[in-house]
This record gives structure tokens, C-alpha cells and sequence, in this order.
């Protein structure tokens, strides 16, 4: 039984496989509408969500099968004192599969650990966000037609973004890849990923605090929110918030086919007068969220559909 915590978790091959199913699956959804007809996904989020959630939920829907699951920690018996453990052991009764999202790190792997199904993990904490990753790696392979020779600027909160750091694991594995971490002093990436990640792995990288300096080399912009949920300070958040903001005038300094990716939700930092810009992928970035998943329920799962 495969369960999915990083995206490490996949090897290149087996990533390239899963993003070739989510391609067809864009292209001929007819064909996977009965493919978990009779499998129930659980979707147990302690967490808020908007995105991962329904779009897990539109994944089993679209492919036949049905969903159940609790959206907030106070609706689930977590309120109660349960543990993952035990709720995972329960949840293997009700379910074929479970996509987790809990706010401490970690928390969906011990869940696995006791799981009698594959789980997802949905988002742990700060840590990581496989499956937004799985999300961004098709929505570059689909509008850049590659996922190697990149230029990538990640803007804002570097420090708790998980998707992130989910992302830069992923893409290190490929040639000739370049990062432009663009952040105040406040939210570098932690130096975990710095330096046991990038330095060790001999991956280029510069860290600039002004988004003007880095715009005309990028191939992709990735823009994140600053984590208010993970601020011990409400005015250090109060003083973060709107360090970035990205707005048509910056956009002017970037390149015809750069795109600009951001994992959503987004605050201010991307202003609404560039969602009309042909290069603004964020939405198009949401869509390519339910094929990925899609194509990820029946790897887990083991559905072949001919
Ligand atoms: N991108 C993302 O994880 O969004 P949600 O928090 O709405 O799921």
C-alpha cells in the first residue's frame, strides 16, 4: 500500500507517469467517470481549506466515486481528545482512501502509520504540501512544455510556506534548474532548505529582498500569502502582510511567456488588475489541481483504465 506524505515519496518516473495520466485524464475525462465507481474517499481536514478539499472531493466525484469527512477539527471527535492514530484505524472501516490536512508536522505520516488505507497528505503545518506540488509540477509542465532549464522566482513567505518547500524538493531533481528566493530577511527559507537542500545539491540559487530585481529573468513567478496562521506576533504579521505586491507595473518588467503561479488563496499580494494578464496562471493553477489529483486517486488506489 503506497501512501504519499512528500513528493519525494514518487520517484521522477513514477512522477512523469502520474502527470502523463492527469494530461489524459484533461483530455478525455468521459473515459475515467465510472473508474472508482463503489470507492469512498474520506477527506479529514483539521485544518481550513478551500482548495485541497473540494478539489480531493471533485477528484472522487469526477471519477465515480464518493466522498465523506469532516472539514474542521471542532466537527470531529479530535475535539474530543482522539488522536490521529485512533481516528485513522476507524477511518480504514468507512473509506478506501483519506487525504489528511492537520496543522502539526507530521501528523499524516502517523496517521499512516496505522492506516489500513493509503493517505494523502493534504498539508502538515509548515512542512509540506505534496500534493499543491503535484499541482504546480503540471501546471508548469502544461504551459511551459518542460520542467527542466527554469529560472524560478519563489516571492514572500518563504519562511512557513509549505508549498514552498514542498516545491523546491520536487524540482531539484531536474537539470538546470535556478531559483530566485525573493523574501525579506524575516521569512528566508528555513536554513534546512538552504543549506541541506539547495547548497548541498549544488542547486543555483540567489536570495534578493526587492521583487524589481529579480522580475526580468524569471520564467515563473511563484507569489505566496504571508502564513497568518503561522505568526506568533500579530503585528510582525501586521508588518509582513503586504511586503509584495504584485501588480501590472511589475508585471511590465517581466517576460512575454514568464507565468505567474500562486497556490491560493491569495490576499494582496497579487493585485486584481493582473488576472487579466495573459501570463497570470493562478486559476488555470487550480484547475490542474483536480486532474492531479484525479490521476493520483487511481495510482493509490491501483485503477487501471483502459
Ligand atoms: N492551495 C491550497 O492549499 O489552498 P487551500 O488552503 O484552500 O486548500
Amino acid at each position: 500500500m503506497q501512501h504519499l506524505m512528500s513528493p519525494l515519496d514518487l520517484s521522477v518516473e513514477e512522477l512523469d507517469k502520474l502527470l502523463t495520466l492527469a494530461n489524459d485524464i484533461e483530455k478525455h475525462p468521459q473515459k475515467y467517470a465510472h473508474a472508482c465507481e463503489g470507492k469512498k474517499l474520506a477527506t479529514c481536514f483539521y485544518e481550513p481549506s478551500t482548495r485541497t478539499r473540494l478539489s480531493f472531493e471533485a477528484a472522487m466525484l469526477n471519477l465515480g466515486g464518493n466522498v465523506l469527512g469532516f472539514s474542521s477539527a471542532d466537527s470531529s471527535s479530535a475535539s474530543k481528545g482522539e488522536s490521529v492514530s485512533d481516528t485513522i484505524r476507524v477511518i480504514s472501516c468507512y473509506a478506501d482512501i483519506c487525504a489528511m490536512r492537520h496543522p502539526k508536522e507530521g501528523a499524516p505520516l502517523v496517521a499512516s502509520q496505522r492506516s489500513g488505507i493509503p493517505v494523502i497528505n493534504a498539508g502538515d503545518g509548515g512542512h509540506q504540501h505534496p500534493t499543491q506540488t503535484l499541482t504546480d509540477l503540471l501546471t508548469i509542465r502544461s504551459l511551459k512544455g518542460r520542467l527542466d532549464h527554469l529560472t524560478i522566482g519563489l516571492c514572500g513567505d518563504l519562511k512557513f510556506g509549505r508549498t514552498v518547500h514542498s516545491l523546491i524538493h520536487a524540482l531539484i531533481r531536474y537539470p538546470h534548474i535556478k531559483f530566485i528566493l525573493i523574501s525579506p530577511e524575516e521569512l528566508r527559507v528555513p536554513s534546512y532548505i538552504r543549506e541541506d537542500v539547495l547548497e548541498k545539491n549544488h542547486v543555483p540559487f540567489q536570495e534578493v529582498e526587492r521583487l524589481e530585481d529579480a522580475m526580468a529573468d524569471l520564467d515563473i513567478l511563484y507569489m505566496t500569502r504571508v502564513q497568518r496562521e503561522r505568526f506568533f506576533n500579530e503585528d510582525d504579521y501586521v508588518r509582513m502582510k503586504d511586503f509584495y505586491i504584485l501588480n501590472k507595473k511589475k508585471m511590465a518588467l517581466a517576460r512575454e511567456d514568464m507565468i505567474v503561479m500562486h497556490p491560493l488563496p491569495r490576499v494582496n499580494e497579487i493585485s486584481v488588475d493582473v488576472d487579466d494578464d495573459p501570463r497570470a496562471a493562478y486559476f488555470k493553477q487550480a484547475q490542474y489541481g483536480v486532474y492531479v489529483r484525479m490521476a493520483l486517486i487511481l495510482t493509490l488506489l491501483e485503477v487501471t483504465v483502459c
